[in-house]
């Protein structure tokens, strides 16, 4: 097992290694003395991982209720938030007990912000069980739901008290759920110049997922203690490729899941990049080979103007212009601003 600290106001750590939900009980008992667990999850997750975690808590002498709610971004709501925390309140749950989510973004955005919201503040823990969860979302306290008007709109900074990645879960998941997370990974390889993109042309990612996870968890790390609440412009890095990402997200209703749209992005503004003599065309091909070596990348089924009148809604956006982080070269991104009509040129 390899364990990580991030250094945020509250500092945690991350475990990473095989067979760790084996060893839930134990590793959560210095966070939870009242042995009290709320755990957060959804259907699916449940169905593969939630009767056994809960089961192996009791036997250990805890008491874990669950809320289990229907997959997929259409549950990240205010009603749903809403009847996780009206739960926790029915079950009786106190702010020393521990919240722990169990799951990709979704539980862990959701139930990190019912953490925020619950009496104030409760202990959380993240256990991500797919890899764009385990690479991104669990790491960094971001918490949110979504609102009509966009994604993430509402949302607190609530750093967990441990991080628990089981590298067997994310080994088994299926291929198209493994391949979500690229995307992710991916963004990372472009950030910082990572052994990622040879693994991925050797076909060895699996092989060696603790050390990508690791490694991606590492940046993540890096940019966080540099930005906590992302107000000094420095976690905004991690947004690479995710302007165009955001738009083709949001123009397939959220049907193209986060990771895969992310991939398109990073591919989309590589190319933007290159047009404008940002990067060379190497840079470019190596990143869309990546993605496409991971069984990512599509025709995108939206037009230039539609690409780029959403892009226009992205919260980065500055001064009325777009804003985009682009490659300079693998391991190094620089900000850009452009106006649609300049976008839709380059597109
Ligand atoms: N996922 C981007 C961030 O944590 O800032």
């Amino acid at each position: 097992m390899q364990k990580m600290t991030v250094n945020t106001t509250e500092k945690y750590d991350i475990l990473l290694g095989a067979g760790l939900k084996e060893k839930v009980a134990e590793l959560l008992l210095p966070f939870c003395p009242t042995k009290k667990v709320f755990i957060i999850t959804d259907d699916i997750v449940d169905r593969l991982y939630g009767e056994e975690i809960t089961e192996s808590l009791n036997r250990e002498g805890f008491s874990a209720e669950k809320f289990v709610f229907k997959n997929g971004e259409a549950s990240k709501n205010i009603s749903v938030l809403s009847e996780i925390l009206e739960f926790a309140a029915l079950k009786g749950f106190k702010r020393n007990d521990l919240f722990l989510t169990l799951g990709g973004g979704v539980p862990g955005d959701m139930g990190g912000l019912a953490s925020a919201l619950y009496m104030r503040g409760v202990p959380i823990v993240q256990m991500p069980t797919t890899l764009l969860s385990a690479v991104d979302s669990s790491v960094g306290g971001k918490t949110a739901i979504d609102l009509k008007a966009g994604k993430n709109l509402c949302g607190a900074f609530k750093q967990p008290k441990l991080v628990i990645i089981d590298t067997d879960i994310i080994k088994n998941l299926p291929d198209d759920i493994f391949a979500c997370g690229m995307g992710e990974v991916i963004k990372c390889n472009i950030i910082k110049d990572l052994p990622i993109f040879d693994y991925i042309s050797k076909g060895a990612v699996k092989q060696n997922i603790e050390s990508v996870i690791f490694d991606c968890l590492a940046l993540k790390k890096e940019i966080v203690e540099q930005d906590e609440f992302d107000t000094k412009g420095i976690r905004n890095i991690l947004n690479a490729g995710h302007t165009v990402a955001h738009a083709i997200e949001l123009l397939s209703g959220f049907s193209i899941m986060h990771g895969n749209a992310v991939a398109m992005g990073t591919v989309i503004e590589a190319k933007i990049s290159e047009k404008l003599g940002f990067c060379n065309k190497n840079t470019a091909q190596s990143i869309e080979n990546a993605v496409k070596s991971s069984g990512l990348y599509f025709e995108i089924p939206f037009s230039k103007e539609d690409i780029a009148n959403a892009c226009i809604l992205d919260k980065k956006n500055k001064d009325s212009r777009i804003v985009f982080l682009l490659p300079e070269k693998i391991g190094s991104c620089r900000e850009v601003k452009l106006t649609a009509d300049e976008l839709i040129n380059l597109l």
